[in-house]
């Protein structure tokens, strides 16, 4: 079965209760059951990290990706100054959608420059967690 990997980077642990008006109120697990709902649609398994530490997103990245359809990563502030993700995302070759739940672009400056984006297919940004299931339905479309 095709099988994408998801990954969820440092802070999203505390979505519902992490600026509400930015982020919603739905939390982490919600985000999950969403992801969940949209691989069974879709007829796709998922392995799925949220992490607040860097070179845990790496090794798991490292392990699960080879041999996968493709990735799906809100890397949290990691997007702003992660060479490091950014590297292992280019040595992979694996599509790579970046998703980001807010709208980077009309936030602090610093939030619309994203390091990684250079290692992604797209960037899908603002729209919330249907962001994930567009870009999950992006890569499951994909010729193998
Ligand atoms: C975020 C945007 C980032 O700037 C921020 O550091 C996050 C979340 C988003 O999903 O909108 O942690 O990636």
């Amino acid at each position: 079965m095709k099988r994408i990997v998801i990954v969820n980077g440092p802070n999203l642990n505390l979505l519902g209760k992490r600026e509400p008006h930015i982020y919603g109120t739905r939390s982490h697990a919600d985000l999950v059951k969403t992801i969940r709902a949209k691989a069974r649609a879709l007829g796709v398994t998922v392995s799925i990290l949220q992490s607040n530490h860097e070179g845990e997103i790496i090794d798991f990245l490292q392990k699960e990706a080879p041999g996968a359809i493709g990735i799906v990563i809100n890397p949290g502030a990691l997007s702003h100054y992660s060479l490091a993700l950014y590297d292992c995302l280019q040595a992979l070759e694996v599509p790579t959608v970046e998703v980001h739940l807010s709208n980077i672009h009309s936030r602090e400056e610093f939030r619309s420059k994203s390091v990684t984006a250079r290692a992604a297919r797209g960037v899908i940004t603002g729209l919330g967690f249907e962001g994930y299931g567009l870009g999950m339905e992006y890569l499951a479309g994909l010729k193998q």
